[in-house]
């Protein structure tokens, strides 16, 4: 378990801990389970920001699911968005007929949501629908037709629980905001 702490470099205020992931996602993994009843939902998980979202949700589910795994890419190498979506990596399996749920990190500006839900709709599903972790406060959920949502948060960049900055910080146990004063790499250079 990483044993990261508010404070260390990098890792500002928490937003979310530990406990309360653990017990949200127990929460939307019964919700899905009731939701699904009697059907085989493939899980979706777009990498790399909800590995460990997906992880977690998934064993929470109590049915027969299946898992499979799309990477785009919207963020060059900084927390500021490109304003384009690049597929990265995509499924491995047909999704035609089958009950999609896309499992993402966050829905910043929707801009991801709505590029992978295109591709995907092409697909014909037997039905498409979204989980994710985080939603912006100012993210219009509704209107994205986002289904399930973790928790909403405001304007902070965040980082843990798969989030990163620059890929590092996924591994930390808790959603914290990025301290950049703290970060010893920034400083460094
Ligand atoms: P959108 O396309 O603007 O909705 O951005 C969604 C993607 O941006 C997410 O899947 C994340 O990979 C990334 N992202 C947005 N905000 C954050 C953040 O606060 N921390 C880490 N990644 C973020
Ligand atoms: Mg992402």
């Amino acid at each position: 378990m990483s044993s990261f702490r508010a404070g260390d470099g990098g890792i500002g205020k928490i937003l979310v801990t530990r406990e309360q992931l653990e017990a949200r996602v127990v929460e939307l993994g019964t919700t899905i389970t009731a939701d699904y009843s009697g059907r085989a939902p493939l899980l979706v998980c777009i990498l790399r920001g909800a590995y460990v979202f997906l992880t977690d949700l998934a064993r929470a589910i109590d049915l027969p699911v299946e898992i499979d795994f799309m990477a785009v890419s919207s963020y060059g190498s900084s927390s500021r968005t490109s304003g384009t979506v690049r597929l990265v990596k995509d499924l491995d399996q047909d999704i035609e007929g089958r009950d999609v749920i896309l499992v993402e990190d966050i829905i910043d500006t929707g801009l991801t949501l709505r590029y992978l839900r295109r591709s995907l709709e092409a697909r014909r599903p037997a039905s498409l629908e979204v989980a994710t972790l985080l939603a912006r406060d100012t993210a219009d959920v509704e209107r994205l037709r986002v289904k399930y949502v973790g928790f909403e948060i405001g304007s902070d960049f965040v980082i843990g629980y798969g989030l990163d900055l620059d890929q590092r910080y996924r591994n930390l146990a808790m959603i914290a905001c990025y301290d950049p004063a703290g970060d010893p790499f920034t400083s460094a250079q």
